[in-house]
């Protein structure tokens, strides 16, 4: 772990202590200043603004920057960072360009800056939106200290698919926990006013539905209805906006024939009209040069055309706004008010970050803020509250610490490279614990730590089996690290199975025959058909990749220090060929009956999941009784109070998620079986007793109608309130008029 040093401490405290918190001017002031610089730009500077170029893998920018920023060219880059070379190019923005427009640095902090935390679909299988809030808060200041005010997150993509790679990214498949954690990414990111020099200006991603890609397969079609859309992937994009997000990125897919980078309805109808955004659009990489590919533009002039009009006011990468915007205006193809009204958006953003203000950061900042214990602890707590607990047969966790002797296995129990997950930011490897290095630190000397890699994730050989299962049968207790490997989740990565890979399950069912206690500790970074693994390994702890920390983590969890709470944020599949598999699907006209063959199901695969959404076990255990509604009956605009008794009748203090579902019995559309609508992470001491209370109104009761007006339509309504998506609760009330 870095030491901070005193001195450097000092500093910190004396730039806070000197520096308003607050660097924006007034919003009325900001629009005057907006108009005083766009009526002295030249359109090549215009342009400039719309521009956002890549720097090196390694942060450093390129020396072609330099040159554009000087010439007022260049208005942002993405991947440059740290306080010494962000200063670098933006000292000659601010004190050489003719404008003095400061730069805005960019950079993908998707879980974490440096602090590497878990990935957000971890992140979310916490239910915690304070812990995820507090996550991005960190990496914000870590962030904004090197010098990078603006990130590409939260990534907000509702995915069923879990072949799809990405799904790794975002907070998984339902639109209402998918909404909390937007939230809680973005006021973690950009607090309440993002001028403070501790926050940055967040980027709600991919608008929209990149996510649903036909066959889980990456940059692919999309087709969905505009009620899908507004039902189910609308809702964390809309909750990022009520928090406040600055920015959205378009996507790369095409979605019902327009591309997302290029459509008027999404980019300008729904988010610029409906919902009065006022931030600026950020097209994906080079996601403009590909409306060729899709077939929506003929040549570049035309892609630019299309992009910008609809509503993209900044290319990332490809450079044909600057190319032919110039052209397209003398043609009387694009008006200047489309290219000020982008760089209007742009330009309120940097205000609103104070950038004009305070141009630069501080190197001493950046050394005291970055990897700071407390961040560095806090990256420990998170990763632990979004492990889940999918299995413990005959209580083989927690393992006593007082053990004499334990197998670490797998080709995952020491790797710090694939802990940290994709999209790691500027994450290091170095600074990873692994699970085998977090397991010695928890133990004493006098329990014996053997290890064996076993085999690769990866590949086929198998000479290290052997090796594993000597240790194995050697030792009280086999603990074994199975998964993916990082690079095979996120962009670009997706799967046609979902089976653990190489020989890993080879290897685990030869552990598992020496009879010794087992638990398998998965690291992925989606849904994985593990079948065999539920029904044979003793216990199984999913802990995602866990980030930095996450050998800490697993093993606070492992050895009972933390009593794991998390619950899963997606559906686990038996087979791939379930996918897309989610809980809140309609019901059909035949819902499946085992007796009957002319149902909706398969021949040769089951059509429930391996583990459903919301599931998690502890190691105490919790009841749930006595449901009650405020009101067995409503008006339209009416709330009902739901609560609901959970006790903690097990032996150990732990973490119950209590989830509340709906479903409305019939309605004008159909309606899902069951929809998610409120939960709670509570903590109960053993034989502790809450009363947890839930609101149900408008907002959770209403729906798109046939006309895709939001209303609460009379009618049954069923309510659900359990511990997973399965079991649970059950009571009724009725809406009427
Ligand atoms: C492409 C990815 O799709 C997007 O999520 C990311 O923010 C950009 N590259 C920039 O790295």
């Amino acid at each position: 772990m870095k030491l901070v040093k005193p001195t450097s401490l000092l500093v910190v405290l004396l730039i806070f202590a000197t520096l308003p918190s607050i660097a924006a001017p007034p919003r009325d002031d900001i629009e005057r200043r907006i108009d005083a610089l766009l009526a002295r730009m030249t359109l090549e500077e215009k342009l400039g603004q719309l521009q956002i170029l890549d720097g090196e893998a390694n942060g450093n920018y390129r020396p072609e920057h330099l040159e554009m920023i000087r010439k007022g060219l260049l208005g942002s880059t993405l991947n440059v960072r740290g306080a010494k070379r962000t200063n670098e190019l933006q000292h000659i923005a601010v004190e050489q360009s003719r404008l003095k427009i400061p730069v805005l640095f960019g950079f993908d902090v998707i879980h974490g800056y440096r602090t590497i935390f878990p990935i957000s679909l971890g992140e979310s299988a916490s239910w915690d939106p304070a812990a995820v809030e507090r996550s991005a808060s960190i990496a914000a200041a870590e962030s904004a200290a090197s010098g990078v005010r603006w990130t590409f997150a939260p990534m907000v993509d509702i995915a069923r698919d879990p072949r799809w790679g990405r799904i790794s990214e975002g907070a998984g498949e339902d639109p209402y926990l998918g909404a909390v954690m937007a939230g809680a990414r973005v006021r973690g990111f950009q607090g309440k006013d993002y001028s403070a020099p501790d926050k940055i200006v967040a980027c709600a991603k991919h608008w929209v539905a990149y996510g649903a890609a036909e066959g889980g397969r990456d940059y692919n079609t999309t087709d969905v209805s505009e009620r899908a859309l507004r039902e189910t992937y609308f809702p964390p994009f809309k909750a990022a906006l009520d928090a406040g997000v600055g920015t959205f990125m378009s996507a790369f897919n095409d979605l019902n024939g327009v591309p997302t980078s290029a459509n008027p309805f999404t980019l300008t109808t729904v988010l610029r009209r409906e919902w009065k955004f006022d931030g600026f659009v950020v097209s994906d990489y080079e996601s403009i040069k590909e409306l060729i590919n899709h077939g929506l533009a003929a040549n570049e002039a035309e892609a630019a055309r299309a992009a910008l009009s609809a509503g993209v006011d900044m290319e990332m990468v490809s450079r044909l706004y600057k190319e032919y915007a110039p052209q397209l205006i003398r043609e009387g193809k694009l008006s200047k008010a489309n290219i000020d009204e982008a760089v209007r958006r742009i330009l309120r953003i940097k205000f609103r970050l104070g950038l004009f203000e305070r141009p630069y950061t501080e190197e001493a900042r950046e050394q005291a803020t970055i990897m700071s214990h407390a961040n560095v602890e806090a990256a420990r707590e998170v990763a632990a509250r979004s492990i889940v607990l999918l299995k413990n047969e005959r209580d083989v966790l927690p393992i006593s610490k007082g053990i004499h002797s334990i197998a670490v296995i797998g080709p995952l129990a020491d790797d710090q490279q694939d802990m940290i997950g994709s999209w790691s930011g500027d994450g290091r490897k170095e600074d990873a614990v692994t699970l085998l290095a977090g397991i010695k630190q928890k133990l004493s000397p006098s329990t014996q730590i053997t290890y064996a890699k076993g085999c690769e994730i990866e590949g086929g050989a198998s000479d290290g089996i052997d090796e594993a299962v000597r240790i194995a049968r050697d030792a009280d207790v086999a603990i074994i690290a199975v998964g993916e490997s990082a690079a095979m989740t996120g962009e670009a990565a997706s799967r046609a199975s979902l089976d653990l890979p190489g020989r890993q399950l080879e290897m685990v069912k030869a552990i598992v025959a020496t009879g010794r206690p087992t638990a398998v500790v998965l690291m992925n970074g989606r849904p994985l058909t593990i079948n065999w693994l539920a029904e044979n390994a003793p216990a199984i702890l999913e802990s995602w990749f866990a980030g930095i920390q996450g050998g800490n983590a697993i093993a606070d969890v492992l050895f009972g220090d933390v009593n794991p709470g998390g619950k899963l944020p997606v559906t686990f599949p038996r087979v791939v060929g379930q996918v897309p598999l989610y809980y809140n699907h309609k019901n059909t006209g035949r819902p499946p009956d085992p007796n009957n063959k002319y149902t909706s199901k398969y021949l040769d695969a089951l059509v429930t999941p391996l583990f459903p959404f919301g599931f998690g076990l502890s190691y105490t255990r919790f009841r749930l009784t006595d449901l009650r509604l405020g009101a067995s009956i409503i008006r339209p605009d009416g709330r009902v109070t739901v609560t609901v008794d959970v006790e903690n009748t097990g032996d150990r203090l732990g973490d119950e998620v209590v989830q509340l579902y709906i479903r409305h019995i019939a309605a004008s559309v159909t309606r899902p079986v069951k929809e998610l609508k409120g939960f709670e992470r509570i903590t109960l001491k053993p034989g502790e007793k809450k009363r947890v209370t839930f609101t149900l109104a408008r907002e959770h009761l209403g729906f798109y109608n046939r006309d895709m007006r939001f209303v609460v339509e009379p009618g049954e309504l069923k309510v659900f309130v359990g511990a997973n998506s399965v079991d649970g609760l059950e009571a009724s009330f009725r809406v009427v008029e």
